[in-house]
Parts: structure tokens; C-alpha cells; sequence
């Protein structure tokens, strides 16, 4: 789909959004999002989260009616964002190394600083992502702490999350928000699917530097 190129002044300043980190799970899997937003209040407030196409997550709630989002802590234990934000449930079983509660029939991260439960009640498609919005049916908080933003995450997500890369298989990681490419080689004209940047603000991890 073609469209119209626009020359901006200074992009980066999108940048100073504010966003927080969530595990986002539904039956059968989930993952890392940090493209939440509360867009309306009262008793049952709705939530939107826009979950890239290619996910299988997408493929799930595209399915499912409930889903969760489990907003995490500074101080998560950084195998979560790991295991749910650089794999795909389409591999590896997310849940059997978390420990997860089931609430309303969808796991929620027991590591968290609370969950929210969201009953699926519309989704807006675009190019990239499909924008999921989630009616409030229940929610609870499992312990005091700061919440993690994704800021926080970017500037210490080397510390946080030593890639483990698939066997035989190296993996290159976006700098700016953590995606990773499973490949020997990056294509040249790579262009990052989840916030744009091009292959350059990619780093290479070998298998030897895992774990
Ligand atoms: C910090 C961070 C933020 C992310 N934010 C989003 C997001 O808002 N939406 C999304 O669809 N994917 C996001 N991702 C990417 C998914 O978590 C990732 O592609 C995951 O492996 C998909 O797994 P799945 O195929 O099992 O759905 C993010 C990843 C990281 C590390």
C-alpha cells in the first residue's frame, strides 16, 4: 500500500510518549506491549493495545473474547520481558517457565505489580497493527512498586535481557525497542516492523554472547 512520503522537522520527539510495559496474554499465548493506552474511564473504563499482525498473539485474539494485561515492575525479573517479548508463543510454550494465576480463564504474570481483565468488544485494522480495544471486567494489585516505562526499559534494556538466540541462529536486536530479527545475516533495507528505524540501529548477538 503506497502512500503519501512526509518530510517532518524531528521525529524522534514521538519518542516522549509516555508508555508503560505489559505482558499481554490471552489463551494460548501473548507478549510484550508497551502500546496501551486508557481511552475512556467510569466502571468499566476501555483499554486499547495495538499488537503487530505478524504476532501470533494477534492471530489468538483475533479468536479469543478475554484477554490481560499484566503491568510490570522495575523490578521484574527480566526473563519475562524475555520469554514474551523475544519469542513467539508459535515456538515454545510461554507459560510453562512463568509463574502465571488463571483469572477469568487467562494467565496472568504472578511477578507483576497487578493485572487488568479486558473483554474484547471491537478492533481497528491498519497496515502494520490491529488496534484491539478491551472493556474492564476485572482487575486487581499484587504488590506496591514503580511501574516500569518504556523509557526505563529502553535505556537499561542491555542490563535487563541478555538475547538468547534460537540454536544455530543469530539473532539481531533493535536498540530502539528491543525486536529481534532471528537470521545470519539483516537485510540491507530492513526497516524495523515494530517503530521503524532502519537496519543500522540493529545489534548483533552470536550465540556465544547468550546467557
Ligand atoms: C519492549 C518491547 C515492547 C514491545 N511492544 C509491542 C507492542 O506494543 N505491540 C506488539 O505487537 N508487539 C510489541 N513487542 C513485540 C512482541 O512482544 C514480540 O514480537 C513477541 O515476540 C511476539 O510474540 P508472539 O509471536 O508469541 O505474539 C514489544 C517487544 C518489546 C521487547
Amino acid at each position: 500500500m503506497g502512500g503519501v512520503l512526509y518530510f517532518m522537522k524531528n521525529k524522534k520527539i514521538i519518542r516522549k510518549i509516555t508508555q508503560g510495559m505489559y505482558v499481554l496474554t490471552t489463551q494460548g499465548g501473548g507478549c510484550i506491549v508497551d502500546a496501551v493506552s486508557q481511552i475512556s474511564s467510569g466502571d468499566n473504563p476501555l483499554i486499547a493495545v495495538a499488537v503487530m499482525k505478524k504476532n501470533y498473539t494477534n492471530e489468538l485474539l483475533k479468536k479469543n473474547k478475554t484477554f490481560a494485561l499484566s503491568v510490570l515492575g522495575i523490578d521484574v525479573d527480566p526473563k519475562i520481558i524475555e520469554m514474551f517479548g523475544m519469542n513467539s508463543a508459535r515456538d515454545i510454550d510461554k507459560f510453562e517457565k512463568i509463574s502465571v494465576s488463571s483469572i477469568e480463564g487467562v494467565n496472568t504474570i504472578d511477578d507483576a505489580l497487578g493485572y487488568m481483565i479486558l473483554e474484547k468488544i471491537d478492533s481497528i485494522e491498519n497496515e502494520t497493527h490491529t488496534l484491539f480495544i478491551g472493556k474492564l471486567i476485572e482487575a486487581d494489585v499484587l504488590k506496591e512498586g514503580d511501574a516500569m516505562s518504556y523509557g526505563y526499559y529502553q535505556e537499561h534494556k542491555d542490563d535487563l535481557i541478555k538475547v538468547k538466540a534460537k540454536s544455530g541462529k543469530t539473532a539481531w536486536v533493535c536498540t530502539i525497542c528491543g525486536y529481534v530479527y532471528y537470521g545470519d545475516e539483516l537485510p540491507k533495507d530492513f526497516v524495523c516492523p515494530k517503530c521503524g528505524v532502519d537496519s543500522s540501529l540493529f545489534k548483533k548477538f552470536k550465540e556465544s554472547e547468550s546467557e
